[in-house]
């Protein structure tokens, strides 16, 4: 005791209650949790004089030590209160002040990443796939990079064809010199997905009902309305007693379904190689600016016997016949895109405005 001048005396029930009201004073200044810990350990923790003054109990006279317990026991326990009631206010005070500072407004703008979208061509060919699947058809695929054969000669294209000149096609390898057959090692950007016709011809056999969407190249410069790399749909049904009439209700069919139920088809003489008679395919096109009138989308016609002896089948037992159509042609009149930019060049505001399955809001 002599040690500690300042030490409390446990039995002096004034001193004893100064401590305890210097504690509830701390308490009521401190501001928040932090302050109100620091508090706790200066009245309570170790060093505290309530604490070191218990301690010093044990070696008091015997007849002051229940005094001592006393004084000490009482004001521990108005300390501790006093303590728990702070606590419990301040505890509070914060929740409410986090409620308030790190409030969420949710209709404020956000920082999300926005969401991409699908281009309007690949919306459009899954809503062409949808409807010759939903005929029975099969949908068929072939190489964008194709033998010159498939591309021209199974497809009974002359070997002068104006269409084999560098102008038009893309060649990747060989020269222009007429594919005899597949092994011969000239390739070219395929012109037309006609080629899909023979391969499906070759591995499906007959009777046929195909539809092949797809990528097809042209040396083509980029404007307004050309873009060297851009899509085509073919069409092509093989069977037993296939007429032109056949072809001519698909193709009305075809129509409704990309331009509304008041459209239809309509053929003009024409010349392929491929098919035997051919026709440009014009289609009826009630949304036309400036009035309904006829667009020209693509070509057709039935499907040349000697194409059909190129690729394994006897044209006098079978006949058929084919169509192929532009898709970013049928893209920009439907949704009325002025420029082929657009389609070509990415950017996800165009898309967006075609919304999830590429009809428009
Ligand atoms: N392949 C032709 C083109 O690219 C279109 C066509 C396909 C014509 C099928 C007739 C039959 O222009």
């Amino acid at each position: 005791m002599d040690e500690h001048p300042s030490q409390l005396d446990p039995r002096d029930a004034a001193a004893v209650d100064a401590v305890v009201k210097q504690a509830l004073a701390a308490f009521a200044a401190v501001q928040d949790l932090d302050a109100l810990k620091v508090a706790r350990s200066t009245f309570l923790g170790d060093g505290a004089a309530l604490v070191t003054a218990n301690r010093t109990i044990g070696s008091l006279e015997p007849k002051d030590r229940g005094l001592a317990g006393k004084n000490l026991g009482g004001a521990r326990k108005k300390v501790s209160e006093a303590l728990a009631s702070r606590e419990a206010v301040l505890a509070a005070e914060h929740e409410a002040r986090v409620l308030v500072e790190e409030a969420v407004d949710v209709t404020g703008p956000t920082s999300r990443a926005p969401l991409g979208a699908r281009h309007p061509i690949e919306t459009l060919i899954e809503e062409i796939q949808d409807f010759f699947v939903s005929m029975g058809w099969q949908i068929a695929e072939g190489p964008e990079i194709e033998h010159e054969w498939f591309n021209f000669d199974s497809l009974n294209f002359d070997i002068d064809h104006p269409a084999r000149q560098m102008q038009d096609t893309l060649y990747v390898d060989g020269t222009s010199v007429g594919g005899q057959s597949p092994q011969d090692g000239n390739l070219v950007l395929r012109t037309h997905t006609s080629p899909v016709q023979s391969h499906a011809m070759l591995e499906r056999g007959v009777p046929l009902y195909i539809a092949c969407p797809g990528k097809v190249f042209r040396s083509d410069a980029l404007d307004a309305t050309h873009t060297p790399v851009f899509h085509q749909v073919e069409g092509l049904a093989v069977d037993k007693g296939l007429t032109m009439a056949h072809l001519k209700g698909v193709l009305d069919h075809f129509a409704k379904a990309m331009f509304g139920p008041d459209a239809k088809a309509r053929l003009r003489p024409s010349f392929f190689p491929f098919t035997e008679p051919s026709a440009e395919l014009d289609m009826w096109f009630p949304q036309k600016k400036g009035g309904a009138g006829w667009i020209e989308v693509g070509g057709c016609g039935m499907v040349n016997p000697n194409v059909l002896r190129a690729n394994g089948i006897d044209p006098e037992v079978y006949t058929g016949f084919a169509f192929g159509m532009g898709i970013e042609r049928t893209l920009m009149l439907r949704h009325g895109i002025a420029d082929m930019h657009d389609i070509v060049e990415g950017d996800v505001r165009f898309s967006q405005q075609f919304g999830l399955h590429g009809k428009g809001h």
